[in-house]
């Protein structure tokens, strides 16, 4: 820990406290995010810190590198690439108005990390705008890759808080046990409605209940019909069979047809339906998508 010079506190989130430091020998400016765990007496789970080892090996550049872990006095201090900004600060700092073509370069390197994460078998679990950080030339980058499998999935934050269930898709809100790629396209979608608002987040639930409501009255309710399976999910429970009213175009009337298109398709309650990362960068709405986000020269 004396490698580095603690600066200031930059946030606190599900696992612990965040601060910006130094590096005192390179002066490179790190993120430290000090992890506590319930079983704190225990030490830190062998599991875990075999996960987050794993983490390290994970290199892309929409993706936070996770540079070191510091593991002593059964405590684990990660060490990640410091970024200048989470994008739910940069929402705040927006008053309502948002590039479009910001909105499409974001999307497109979210995606980007998604896929590269997902064909290597790693699933992020709680993608939110707090876990995307941006930097002033454009880049976005995936933060907290790996976490939640490691660290078990966020029911509570550190700090008392419940972890917020806005991202979550309807699979796992009926406790889907059996996670895959497709939780973290749910996100990518409510992310994608959420930046073509400026910042509005599409399905504020208070708890699941209510999250379950505002997704099924927006894209109708599933069936068995819609999606085989649904009902023998562990925490099925029957809704009201509200319409498919297509609500969600009119939810971001800022998008041209194609990136409402490609909306409709990520937010999708039957996960076997959603489309991948890989598709979705296919997808036309990035067919005029600026050359320089394409080829990695961050705009
Ligand atoms: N590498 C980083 N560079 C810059 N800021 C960061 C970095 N990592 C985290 N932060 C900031 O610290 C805040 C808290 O981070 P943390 O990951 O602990 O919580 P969270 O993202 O809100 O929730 P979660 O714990 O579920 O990821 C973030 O929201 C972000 O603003
Ligand atoms: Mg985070």
């Amino acid at each position: 820990m004396q490698k580095y010079e603690k600066l200031e506190k930059i946030g606190e989130g599900t696992y612990g406290t965040v601060f910006k430091a130094k590096n005192r020998e390179t002066h490179e400016i790190v993120a430290l995010k000090k992890v506590r765990l319930d079983e704190d007496d225990e030490g830190v789970p062998s599991s875990a810190l075999r996960e987050i080892c794993l983490l390290k090996e994970l290199k892309h550049k929409n993706i936070v590198r996770l540079y070191d872990v510091l593991h002593s006095d059964k405590k684990l201090t990660l060490v990640f690439e410091h970024c200048d900004q989470d994008l739910k600060k940069y929402f705040d700092s927006l008053n309502g108005e948002i590039d479009l073509d910001v909105v499409k370069s974001f999307l497109y390197q979210l995606l980007r990390g998604l896929a590269f994460c997902h064909s290597h078998n790693v699933l992020h679990r709680d993608l939110k705008p707090q876990n995307l950080l941006i930097n002033k030339n454009g880049e976005l980058k995936l933060a907290d890759f790996g976490l939640a499998r490691a660290f078990g999935i966020p029911v509570k934050c550190y700090s008392a808080e419940v972890v917020t269930l806005w991202y979550r898709p309807p699979d796992v809100l009926f406790g889907a046990k059996l996670y895959t790629t497709s939780i973290d396209m749910w996100s990518a979608g409510c992310i994608f409605a959420e930046l073509a608002n400026a910042g509005r987040p599409l399905f504020p639930g208070s708890d699941v209940e209510d999250q379950l409501k505002r997704i099924f009255k927006m894209l109708g309710t599933p069936t068995e019909e819609t999606w085989p399976g649904l009902t023998t999910l562990p925490d099925y429970k029957s809704f009201p069979p509200y319409p498919t009213l297509g609500g969600l175009p009119q939810f971001a009337p800022k998008l041209n047809s194609r990136g409402k298109d490609l909306l409709q398709r990520l937010l999708v309650c039957n996960p076997a339906l959603r489309l991948s990362a890989d598709e979705a960068m296919a997808h036309s709405y990035f067919a005029d998508l600026n050359p320089a986000v394409k080829n990695d020269r961050c705009q």
